[in-house]
């Protein structure tokens, strides 16, 4: 076990009892959080080995959609408090609740403090260009929902996103079936009736798109589930038995811990959650009303305990708890690359030199895997081997040929680049955590 250190992380209402796995001080007021150390492993880890250990080992990894700071540490402290892989859901269709960008750095930071394995997932992605972009912003996971389109033009929207996907070594979900909503705030954004998922279709459609995990309809809806809901179990076993790839659940508020575990059971390795997460939210908020509460903060209150502790019971009852040291074993870390490159230019002026690094940061920021373009000028004041830096960050090593390759990249440091830089030096570095 791995040496920990402790460290102020911020100030929490609630008490020792509610979250035994967490430390308190004497006055029950202040959570410390365990950071990581030299000694403690990399908590982002490859999505993919992930829930390959989740389906071979007969457990599903929680997928909690956030939509606010209190829902993301709510998540977390359910996650620590169970010693369980947990992954960060960010839904496309949730994007007008939040500034996507602010909200994925803030998810990024919660998975690198994090001592248990994290995996960041773009929700619902619509397009080839969300997923970018979510890759760009720390989404190492990515589901391309083109559920609603007849089965051939899912395919080819879905291909399109895993041949891009998949080359610089992000895994893809996808969904075949329809899995329509009906009562909750989430309902509105799946309109239309169910679709279910048949395994030849299922089987075609893998084949086809190469894609990881499969988003299967079996009967679940979105949102809040009117009555009791009927699941096709039948119907997932087979699709398990055929295709033998991680299976996830859209809709996976309302049903019944029976449910859940004959879910499981049948290869569902990621299970999608979020209306429980809303409605308890809501709840707390509704209640500090009732007692008077005026302000934001007061209203507030208690919203990420209650997110922590919805999360904490579908987490044990998934099967998920204290999986963590097994999957961080198992599962590759995922770690971002820095693409450094120093050089000198012949035969232009600051400016032209300005210019030139300008061109390339506009460029190449737009080549899928590159997370982000910097770069500077030394300040040294005598005279440096190298006056100029490039400093690009890829997602993961797989990007570094990918990008070496990609038009973009060619057509910048042949044409510009390349000409005036010929005294430099490039070398890829793989991160520390
Ligand atoms: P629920 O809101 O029904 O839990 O579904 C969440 C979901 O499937 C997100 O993709």
């Amino acid at each position: 076990m791995a040496r920990l250190q402790f460290r102020i992380a911020s100030y929490r209402q609630g008490t020792a009892s509610q979250f035994p796995g967490f430390h308190y001080s004497a006055t029950d007021k202040i959570l410390l959080f365990r950071t990581r150390t030299e000694e403690t492993p990399m908590p982002l880890v490859n999505m993919k080995d992930m829930l390959r250990h989740a389906h071979d080992h007969g457990y599903a990894v929680g997928a909690f959609d956030l939509v606010s700071l209190d829902f993301l540490e709510g998540i977390m402290m359910a996650a620590e408090k169970t010693r369980a892989p947990v992954i960060l859901s960010l839904a496309e269709s949730h994007f007008e609740y939040y500034d996507f960008e602010l909200l994925m750095r803030a998810t990024t930071a919660a998975a690198e403090r994090a001592s248990v394995p994290v995996a960041i997932h773009l929700d619902h992605g619509e397009s080839l260009r969300s997923v970018v972009t979510g890759i760009r912003l720390g989404c190492n996971g990515v589901m391309v929902d083109a559920s609603h389109h007849p089965f051939e033009e899912n395919v080819r929207i879905t291909k399109e996103v895993t041949d891009l996907a998949h080359a610089i070594g992000v895994p893809v979900e996808g969904e075949l079936g329809y899995v329509p909503g009906v009562e909750g705030e989430d309902a509105e954004k799946h309109p239309g009736e169910i679709r279910y998922t048949t395994p030849e279709e299922a089987a075609r459609y893998v084949e086809a798109t190469s894609i990881d995990f499969l988003a299967v309809s079996i009967g679940t809806v979105h949102g809040r589930m009117k009555g009791t809901p009927k699941l096709d179990f039948g119907r997932l076993a087979e699709i398990n038995a055929r295709l033998g790839i991680p299976l996830v659940i859209h809709g996976g508020t309302g049903l019944s811990d029976e449910q859940f575990r004959a879910l499981v059971k049948n290869g569902v390795s990621k299970i999608n959650y979020y209306t429980a997460l809303s409605d308890a939210a809501a709840r707390v908020v509704h209640e500090n009303a009732r007692r008077g509460a005026r302000g934001y903060t007061a209203l507030a209150s208690g919203v990420r305990q209650a997110i922590a502790e919805e999360c904490t019971r579908m987490i044990r009852l998934w099967g998920g708890e204290n999986r963590a040291e097994e999957v961080l074993s198992a599962a590759r870390p995922w770690r971002n690359v820095m693409h450094v490159i120093e050089y000198n230019v012949e035969g232009l002026d600051e400016a032209g030199a300005a210019r030139l690094r300008a061109k390339g940061r506009e460029a190449l920021s737009r080549i899928p895997g590159v997370m982000a373009v910097e770069t500077g000028v030394a300040i040294q004041p005598e005279d440096p081997p190298y006056r100029y830096a490039w400093l690009v960050r890829f997602c993961q090593p797989q990007v570094i040929a990918y990008y070496r390759d990609h038009p973009l990249h060619v057509e910048y440091a042949d044409r510009h680049f390349r000409p005036v830089a010929g005294n430099r030096v490039t070398i890829d570095f793989e991160l520390d955590e």
